[in-house]
């Protein structure tokens, strides 16, 4: 096929910044806004978690001075940058519940109840676990939600179920590079998520999460992912070559990346009964865990 045939992509997916920086907010938000007028966009919403607020500057110059946050002022902290990226962006901003596999629901519920109130575009991040999913099971009837830390197809199918009475909408996150760090394609599990749902009457929404590359992000718009969250570095990139979007001549180059196959799931079944567990999803509860109690 020749160039003049090729037929760029339409953008169908919302654009997120992936972030704890209220600055880059607005810089990601002007620079597609200047960049891509014709797009009409600016930054379509955010997504945040413990480790990105750990990275906030303001937090970081605190702690490089030797001082520590209470569990409380930590949380203040989250909230002021929650709030200011707001300023920016009425799309909606993950907030993410802080725990690890001892959490309880009723904890997660607790905390995802006062992030309620933080502000009105808010989304409640629960993570891909057992309590996790019960929690956003009652949660999804009040409340946007988020699942994160989804590395597989079965926990998407568990997803699926979880939410099936939301009155609300419910994204998943499925984290790519984290995969594709491992050696696995993990921009597979996007495919096989978005296959599987497309094929039911859906309500879950995938989040393209854990974006290292430019190649990612053209895949997940090519594929048609309703949401990607992009980190501001990658934005940069993506500014400076002009915003290319994909043409139907597209091919995401997996070379060396181990393939994760499509599974014929009934996702009808209990979602109790799909096998949740998933090593990136522990070590990834952990990490979180980490970076928040380094604050404190
Ligand atoms: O939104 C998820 C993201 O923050 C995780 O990205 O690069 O830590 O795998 P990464």
């Amino acid at each position: 096929m020749t160039n003049d045939k090729r037929q760029i992509m339409k953008l169908n997916s919302q654009l997120f910044l992936d972030g704890g920086d209220p600055e880059e907010t607005k810089a990601a938000n002007e620079l597609l806004k200047t960049g891509k007028p014709e797009w009409g966009i600016g930054i379509q919403g955010q997504t945040t978690n413990p480790t990105l607020v750990a990275k906030n500057p303001d937090v970081q110059k605190y702690i490089a001075s030797g001082k520590r946050l209470t569990q409380s002022e930590a949380l203040a902290e989250y909230k002021k940058i929650v709030m200011a990226v707001a300023e920016v962006t009425k799309g909606p901003i993950s907030i993410q519940v802080i725990g690890d596999q001892s959490t309880t629901k009723e904890d997660m519920l607790a905390q995802a109840r006062v992030y309620k109130e933080w502000i009105p575009n808010g989304v409640v991040k629960f993570p891909c676990i057992g309590n996790g999913l019960a929690a956003a099971e009652i949660f999804c009837q009040e409340f946007p939600v988020n699942i994160t830390l989804n590395f597989s197809q079965e926990q998407a199918a568990a997803v699926y179920g979880a939410t099936s009475k939301r009155r609300h909408h419910v994204f998943i996150s499925p984290f790519v590079g984290r995969l594709d760090d491992r050696g696995e394609n993990g921009m597979q599990v996007v495919e096989n998520e978005l296959r599987m749902y497309q094929s039911i009457k859906n309500h879950v929404e995938v989040l393209t999460a854990s974006v290292r590359k430019i190649e990612h992000l053209l895949y997940a718009i090519a594929l048609g992912s309703p949401a990607i969250t992009i980190p501001f570095k990658i934005i940069e990139v993506w500014a400076a070559q002009g915003f290319p979007l994909p043409d139907d001549s597209f091919m995401y180059d997996s070379t060396g990346l181990r393939p994760i196959p499509f599974r014929q799931l009934d996702v009808a079944k209990n979602w109790r009964s799909f096998n949740l567990s998933h090593s990136l999803t522990d070590a990834g509860l952990h990490k979180f865990m980490e970076d928040w109690r380094s604050l404190l």
